[in-house]
């Protein structure tokens, strides 16, 4: 038997028991008398104490190296008064060994397996499974666990299904580029990994699922950063007979059911929501941040007039002054950084001042009726723009950086809902979608998609916390011929549609009921609900911001004989 009970699980009731444990050396503390050794598993730490009375399991004891991985059989006693460890589940007792066998060795470590070590990720990602050791990741994919089960139970005691939909697939663009699996049967054809299961979870719809959900992993070939991986895993759901209302109602009692099973904590529901127009105007940002309560202020009617040139010559120019608050002082030289720092964003420049005691201080002061205003006392911060969008979302990224001290640590949930259905690309000077093209369009505005298509504003809705993009959802076309005006606004011709979204299309066609839907990033979900930065430690196997796998390595070279059963020939030799 290798054990008894676990590392975490003995208490002042087990005293006098006899028991037998298994795990990995933490540490060993020669105390020349007597060895302690500290036993680490998953479920916690208990403390061995190997007596110098016992001669053959004292030396092997002190042979003992770091993640050696032991049994011991022993006798649980309480520990001396003052060797009480209160933050300990196991810290009132000690277990005397009387055997102890070494189960397996280990070389020199890389790294001390500890929550606190402080060494490059790509170091922990080499080794990722000794990283997994340390009791912090341990931590987080457990939590990632009961997130993934709590999530399952209620979206199954709500009536969801949980289907699968197919890796290999064709391409279904959410944005991103595709990940390519060649065909071996069909020389030249691919396969592609789906972005997200958008076409199969409408088609399910079609199908009289009614609803269905689905715990996933979407492939995207994009630019990395600190929360998106080349695959990442998302709860995908879909709804039939359903508007926006129900959609964001069921989503928010799921996240409700989430956080009070995983952190036992309340949420308070309905979320706020705003549109996307508002939050441009209020906060600079589609996805706001609402951990930070100040919003952005229009100073275009304070300067009209004010003697200040530069201001007055943009607002004559039909532009906009903007200002944002901070209730701190500030530095000269963290002005200047700001300064820098709206500049190398794009903006012309930085001015401010300051309001005390009913008196304005600083480089604007004198341009500024006081009586014309009242404002709250802090430091304000100007810009100013002809191209009035641009100047929010300059303004948006000022208000994050001048009052990210001031930042609340709750959980600041957020819709931002009433999307336009389209962008202008200027690059490409075409139309897109905003979201994807499968967004329904308000119905009092459909007639607008023929005549200004860029004004029709989607029954599209974001999930953001704290200023983080959680989730994003629709109500859906479903009907065909309202789905191909909007793929002929965005450029797909009728070959196109019918070659990429046929299959699609033909679900439509046949009876697809009134649906809609919403997708979450889980690996950010969860990183956010652990309050972690990064969603690579919320995975347990991930890929670097090049989307290598240093653990396994991955991408590879591959054999020559499996090229050529796939029909394919590398033809730049060097790269490899
Ligand atoms: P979208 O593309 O917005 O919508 O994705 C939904 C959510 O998935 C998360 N996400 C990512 N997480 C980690 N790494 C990535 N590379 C990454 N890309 C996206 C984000 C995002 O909000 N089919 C639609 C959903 C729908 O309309 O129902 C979709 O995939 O948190």
């Amino acid at each position: 038997m290798y054990r008894t009970h676990t590392c975490g699980e003995l208490t002042s009731d087990h005293i006098g028991k006899k028991v037998v444990l298994s795990g990995w050396v933490r540490r060993v503390r020669d105390l020349g008398g007597l060895i302690f050794i500290d036993l680490r598993d998953r479920y916690g730490r208990t403390q061995l104490v190997v007596e110098p009375g016992r001669k053959e399991t004292f030396e092997i004891a002190k042979s003992l190296g770091m993640q050696y991985v032991i049994r011991v059989e022993g006798k649980v006693r309480r520990r001396p008064e003052e060797m009480i460890n209160p933050e300990l589940s196991t810290g009132e007792i000690e277990v005397v060994v009387e055997k102890l066998d070494i189960l397996n060795r280990t070389p020199l470590l890389p790294f001390v397996i500890e929550d606190e070590i402080n060494i490059q990720e790509d170091t922990r990602l080499r080794w990722r499974f000794l990283d997994l050791r340390r009791p912090k990741m341990q931590r987080n994919i457990i939590v990632r666990h009961h997130t993934l089960q709590a999530v399952r139970n209620f979206l199954s005691s709500e009536g969801f299904i949980e289907i699968e939909t197919p890796f290999l697939t064709k391409s279904t663009p959410e944005g991103a580029r595709d990940f390519l699996v060649p065909s071996r049967n069909f020389p030249g054809k691919f396969y592609a990994l789906p972005q997200s299961p958008q076409l199969y979870k409408q088609v399910l719809m079609s199908a009289g699922f009614d609803r269905y959900f689905q715990i996933v992993r979407c492939f995207r070939d994009e630019d990395l950063r600190q929360d998106r991986q080349p695959e990442f895993t998302q709860i995908d759901l879909e709804m039939s007979f359903v508007d926006m209302d129900n959609v964001l109602s069921l989503t928010e009692r799921m996240l409700e059911y989430v956080f009070d099973k995983v952190l036992h904590q309340k949420l308070e529901i309905p979320f706020p929501r705003i549109s996307y127009k508002d939050a441009l105007k209020k906060y600079g940002s589609d996805k706001p941040d609402l951990s930070i309560k100040e919003e952005i202020l229009d100073f275009t009617e304070i300067f009209k007039g004010s003697g200040f040139g530069v201001l007055e010559n943009i607002i004559q120019n039909k532009g906009i002054v903007l200002g944002v608050r901070s209730p701190r002082d500030f530095s000269r030289k963290e002005i200047d950084e700001l300064k820098d720092f709206i500049v190398k964003e794009g903006g012309a420049g930085l001015f401010w001042f300051k309001v005390k005691a009913e008196t304005l201080y600083g480089q604007l002061a004198k341009y500024i009726d006081i009586n014309k205003i009242s404002l709250e006392e802090g430091t304000y911060f100007v810009i100013a723009g002809d191209n009035k969008p641009a100047t929010y979302l300059l303004a948006g990224k000022l208000r994050e950086k001048v009052c990210k001290s001031y930042q609340d640590k709750k959980f600041n949930f957020l819709w931002v809902i009433d999307f336009p259905l389209f962008e202008w690309n200027e690059e490409e000077k075409r139309i897109e979608p905003a979201h994807h093209m499968f967004t329904m369009p308000y119905e009092d505005q459909i007639h607008l998609l023929e005549q200004d298509p860029l004004k029709v504003i989607g029954k599209q809705y974001d999930l953001v916390l704290n200023g983080v993009e959680l989730a994003s959802g629709s109500i859906r076309v479903h009907k065909r011929e309202l789905q191909e005006k909007i793929m002929e606004i965005i450029g797909l011709n009728k070959q196109e549609r019918e070659k990429r979204f046929g299959f699609l299309l033909e679900a439509l066609e046949y009876g697809a009921p009134p649906h809609g839907g919403i997708a979450f990033g889980f690996d950010r979900l969860v990183a956010m609900m652990l309050g972690i930065g990064t969603i690579r430690d919320v995975i347990a196997f991930p890929k670097t911001t090049s989307a290598q796998a240093l653990y396994e390595k991955a991408p590879d070279l591959v054999d020559d004989e499996q090229l050529k059963e796939l029909h394919i020939k590398i033809i730049d030799q060097d790269l490899g």
